[in-house]
């Protein structure tokens, strides 16, 4: 019997045609599937594929006895419990690399976004005004930009941004100085909330980044700061982040991920004056959409026919 695939949240229509392609496979019917219908296709499911929407679970885990299984298409896995999957049998992989330079070119564009006030600027020219005195903006030459998390998506944002000719300085216990000796190390969380003018997060979510960001952290920022997110929304305290862009503690945030989402609709972030907000776009570009699927489809490949398990995400 050949492999049954599910790809649950969605993938480039070209890769998707490719896979439906393969004599190899046999391909669930849609390239996305709501929650109703992926739960209807569990019990002969042999692989998902997924992003950041679909959540396995102990409970998706007991649904789907066939499945031997799961790539996330894209980086982070905190969506997936590795353990329950580990006990089943169930084998995880990601397709690292693939999406992270669509990431690091979101944030970038949300620190252009709340420097220069386009965002807002938008937003009164379609109500029909001319408030060119209200956004006078920032630049972001000379000022000094904080990364915290030092991985694949950090370094690149910091290689993209060094046209603009920042002072670039990294929070990462697992990165040595000497690796990046054209950025600076801090040594210690306080030091680079203390010292960044622009702040951006890159860490995964995990059990020791989640909350990290947290009001005490969040004190130590300058008055003129900017707080970007693209990472994942839990490793920041949405209370405390409100309550210093309400009292005007920073200048502002962007943020592109949030601790629930989809982000409630009557979420006070929402309505929140100096906070630029995106529907978790990072990886979203025809780009990076196109790498990932491809990385799947090969993954997929390699593990049903050459016994070749790629990427594999342990618990
Ligand atoms: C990731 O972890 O790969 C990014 O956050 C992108 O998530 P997405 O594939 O759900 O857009």
């Amino acid at each position: 019997m050949k492999p049954f695939i599910v790809i649950c949240d969605g993938m480039d229509k070209a890769a998707f045609a490719h896979l439906c392609s393969l004599d190899q496979f046999e391909v669930a019917q849609k390239a996305k599937h709501t929650a109703e219908e992926i739960e209807a296709l569990l019990p002969r499911a042999n692989a998902l594929v997924i992003r950041s929407a679909t959540k396995v679970t102990a409970d998706t885990l007991e649904k789907a006895p066939h499945l031997k299984y799961v790539i996330r298409a894209g980086e982070g896995t905190d969506n997936i419990d590795k353990v329950a999957c580990e006990q089943k049998g169930v084998k995880v992989s990601n397709t690292p690399g693939a999406n992270n330079n669509s990431a690091a070119e979101h944030a970038i564009a949300l620190m252009m976004t709340v420097l220069r006030k386009t965002a807002w600027a938008h937003q009164s020219m379609a109500e029909g005004r001319w408030d060119k005195s209200l956004y006078t903006g920032n630049e972001l030459l000379g000022k000094e930009v904080g990364i915290v998390g030092f991985g694949r998506i950090g370094q690149i944002l910091a290689k993209r941004i060094s046209g603009f000719e920042p002072k670039v300085h990294f929070y990462d216990p697992f990165v040595a100085q000497e690796t990046f000796p054209d950025y600076c190390k801090c040594e210690t969380l306080e030091e680079i909330f203390s010292t960044s003018d622009i702040l951006t997060v890159h860490t995964p979510l995990n059990d020791h980044t989640k909350g990290l960001i947290n009001s005490e952290l969040l004190s130590k920022m300058k008055p003129g700061a900017v707080l970007i997110n693209a990472a994942r929304g839990k490793i920041v305290d949405e209370d405390a982040l409100l309550k210093v862009l309400s009292e005007g503690k920073i200048r502002g945030a962007g943020f592109d991920v949030f601790a629930n989402e989809p982000l409630d609709e009557n979420s006070p972030l929402r309505k929140c004056e100096n906070l630029v907000l995106t529907p978790h776009l990072g990886a979203s570009t025809e780009e990076a959409q196109v790498r990932v699927a491809e990385m799947a489809i090969n993954q997929l490949n390699e593990f049903f026919h050459n016994n070749n398990l790629l990427n594999e995400v342990k618990a």
